[in-house]
């Protein structure tokens, strides 16, 4: 019910504090599956500082623009690009939402058609429906990844472009993005790779030396990206992020806003009026932990998976989906759903789909938070659920 008369401050503050008791939150540890994080302090000072800025009239917060722009510029060059062109968004949705709309407006089709991994993010489902655009879903291989010649199978005259992605959602797997960029440079087709959880891991973890695929701009058939600084980044939701290779993609999904008091823009997002503060944080944290800082976050999460992986295998009935690729680790057992149930029962924020439960490594999750889940698991599993 709408409130007659206001209530104090500190009342309006208790009341909140009581209804949001039962909420998980990051730094309990508890949160095992999720790709958000507990956001880094200078991102929050960010934040509380520039509230007020809205990059919907970016004539009005003309500096905080400047900024976003410095943003996608270091995005860009993380992606190996020295001009990109794109938005801080509100997150990996929207930024899969534009680029297949840019795909769309740009390859002028009647029944448009977009090929893309069975492991693709349910975002997809979303743009689809959306943008009218048929969802052709390709197969996987043994190992999770797309089957690349499944895709080349599937492309047709009404083909706007393919879909890579670099760490599904449910395994942290990367696609064979070379060979995708190979095939849609073959067929003239823009390749999309959705790096949104990926491209704040992979760039560090290569440098770490693991192995993995080239993924971003450095193949030349990639024209866009999306890469989530609200995941990996450790900024505040909400902060997605579209990188495109050309100009031409973004003119292709701009619309006028003539009416603003900041005087007439062309926008390119979803969104209409926009936070400032999140865009000024991803530059803030980017600045603040540059490429050694991130470096060490994917250090730390990337050794502690291998040690996770490591540990399950040693719980009978317990086994792994397949070796971690980036930071995630996700198991299957007996009884999923009763497992599931149980574990969330003793507070684990953790979910099965698609037959397993996927742990993400993010860099609120404790080797000890991860102990006490081990522990747990064990003794449900070996309970004859
Ligand atoms: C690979 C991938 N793409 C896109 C998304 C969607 O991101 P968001 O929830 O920020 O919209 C996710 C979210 O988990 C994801 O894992």
């Amino acid at each position: 019910m709408f409130p007659n008369e206001g209530m104090e401050e500190e009342e309006v503050l208790n009341e909140l504090r009581k209804k949001t008791a039962l909420d998980l939150t990051f730094n309990s540890g508890k949160i095992l599956g999720s790709m958000c994080t507990y956001p880094h302090l200078l991102a929050r000072k960010v934040l509380w500082e520039y509230l007020d800025r809205n990059l919907g009239d970016p004539g009005l917060h003309v500096g905080s623009q400047t900024v976003e722009g410095e943003a996608v510029e270091m995005l860009s060059n993380l992606l190996g690009l020295d001009k990109g062109y794109g938005n801080i968004v509100s997150g990996g949705t929207e930024a899969n939402i534009l680029a297949v709309r840019a795909f769309r407006n740009l390859a002028g089709v009647e029944e448009p058609e977009l090929i893309l991994p069975k492991s693709a993010h349910f975002s997809f489902l979303k743009a689809g429906e959306m943008l009218g655009v048929k969802l052709v879903w390709a197969k996987l291989r043994k190992d999770y990844s797309v089957d690349v010649r499944d895709i080349e199978d599937k492309i047709t005259g009404n083909t706007i472009g393919i879909v890579g992605i670099a760490g599904t959602t449910g395994l942290g797997v990367v696609d064979d993005i070379p060979a995708l960029s190979d095939l849609a440079l073959d067929y003239g087709l823009p390749l999309h790779v959705d790096a949104a959880f990926g491209g704040f891991v992979i760039p560090f973890a290569k440098a770490l030396g693991y192995e993995l695929p080239e993924f971003d701009f450095r193949l030349k058939g990639v024209k866009s990206v999306t890469i989530d600084p609200h995941k990996m980044g450790m900024v505040p939701i909400p902060a997605g992020g579209i990188i495109f290779r050309e100009k031409r993609f973004v003119e292709a999904i701009s619309v006028p806003a003539p009416y603003l008091a900041g005087g007439k823009v062309w926008q390119a997002t979803i969104t209409g009026t926009r936070p400032g503060a999140n865009a000024l944080a991803v530059w803030a944290m980017m600045k603040h932990l540059g490429f050694s800082g991130y470096r060490e976050v994917v250090r730390r999460t990337m050794k502690l998976s291998r040690w996770f992986a490591d540990e399950l295998k040693k719980i009978p009935d317990v086994y792994l989906i397949r070796e971690p690729v980036l930071n995630i680790v996700s198991f299957g057992t007996r009884n999923l759903e009763k497992v599931e149930e149980e574990l969330k029962k003793r507070g684990w924020g953790i979910s099965a789909h698609r037959g397993y439960i996927r742990i993400v490594m993010m860099p609120h999750v404790r080797r000890e938070h991860l102990e006490e889940f081990l522990e747990d698991l064990e003794d449900i599993t070996s309970s004859r659920l």
